[in-house]
C-alpha cells in the first residue's frame, strides 16, 4: 500500500462569506480559502483553521507525516480565517471574531470530528489524549494568535482546548503541527514497527530507557554488557529499571502516577 498512491494535489477552493472587516470598522466581503486533498478514501480527516494558511503543511509535508499523507493515511485542509477585532473591555492585542470562526467553522466541520482550539490555556496535551484523538475519524484545529478567539464561539462549538505546554508561542499554528504530528504516527501503518510505538516514552507512564548501537566501545565508553548477551528477559529487565531511574529522576509528576498505578 505504501507507494501505491501519489501524493494528494491540493487546489485551491474558496468560500466567500460577508462579515466585519479586520478591525471591525467597516463590513464588506470576506474569503475562506479551503485547499484540501483529493483522496476520496482518505481515513484521517485533518482540517486547521489558521490566519497563517502557508505555513502548512511545514514540517508534516515531510519525513514520516509526509510519507503517510502521499499514502493517503492522512488529509490537510487548511482554512484561512482573515478577521479579527479589538477586544471589547480594552486591553491590548486582537481577538479573532466569533462571526468569522463561526462561518469557518459551519463551512467545515462534521458533528463526529472533534474540534480543538490550541492556547496556552488549554488542558496539557498528553500521549493518552493523542491517542484517543488518533482513533477518531479526523480533526478540526483552530490556532489562536493575537490575544486569542471570542470565548462565544468555543463555546458553541464545544471546543476543547488544548495546550502543549506551559510556554508561550506567537500563534498556535506550531501547537498544531505538533499535535498533528505527534497523532499521525500512531495512524495504522504509518510508524513500521508498531512494537516501537508500545515502548516509547510515556506509553506505559515511564520514559523510555536509552538506546546504543555500534561501535560497542565508542570514546572509552562501552554498551552496557547485558544489552549483549543475547539474553531477552534479562535485557527486558535491564530496560525496565532503566525506565523507572530515569523517569524517577527526570519526571517525579509521572513517577507519582506510575507508582500509583494511575497511568
Ligand atoms: N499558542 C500559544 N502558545 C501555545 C501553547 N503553549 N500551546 C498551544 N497553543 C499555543
Amino acid at each position: 500500500m505504501r507507494s501505491e498512491h501519489p501524493k494528494p494535489e491540493r487546489p485551491q477552493r474558496d468560500v466567500d462569506f460577508s462579515g466585519p472587516s479586520r478591525h471591525g470598522h467597516a463590513t464588506g466581503e470576506h474569503s475562506v480559502t479551503v485547499s484540501h486533498g483529493m483522496k476520496p478514501m482518505v481515513p484521517f480527516r485533518v482540517c486547521v483553521l489558521t490566519l497563517f494558511p502557508a505555513m502548512f503543511p511545514g514540517p508534516l509535508g515531510h519525513s514520516l507525516a509526509g510519507r503517510a499523507q502521499a499514502e493517503g493515511r492522512w488529509s490537510l485542509e487548511t482554512v484561512d480565517i482573515r478577521v479579527d477585532d479589538a477586544p471589547f473591555g480594552g486591553g491590548p492585542g486582537m481577538v479573532l471574531r466569533a462571526d468569522v470562526v463561526d462561518a469557518a467553522l459551519q463551512a467545515t466541520r462534521r458533528p463526529e470530528i472533534p474540534f480543538v482550539y490550541l492556547t496556552p490555556r488549554g488542558q496539557v496535551l498528553t500521549q493518552a489524549r493523542i491517542r484517543a484523538l488518533s482513533e477518531r475519524n479526523g480533526l478540526v484545529v483552530l490556532c489562536g494568535r493575537f490575544e486569542g478567539v471570542d470565548q462565544r464561539v468555543l463555546e458553541r462549538h464545544g471546543a476543547e482546548e488544548l495546550s502543549i505546554g506551559d510556554y508561550v508561542l506567537s500563534g498556535g499554528e506550531p501547537a498544531a503541527m505538533v499535535l498533528v504530528d505527534a497523532i499521525i504516527r500512531l495512524l495504522p501503518g504509518v510508524v513500521g514497527h508498531a512494537e516501537s510505538l508500545r515502548e516509547e516514552s510515556f506509553e506505559r507512564g515511564l520514559l523510555e530507557y536509552p538506546h546504543y548501537t555500534r561501535p560497542q566501545v565508542w570514546a572509552g565508553q562501552a554498551v552496557p554488557e547485558v544489552l549483549i548477551s543475547g539474553h531477552h528477559q534479562r535485557v527486558a529487565a535491564w530496560r525496565q529499571a532503566a525506565s523507572e531511574a530515569i523517569t524517577r529522576e527526570r519526571r517525579p509528576d509521572l513517577w507519582i502516577r506510575y507508582q500509583e498505578g494511575r497511568v
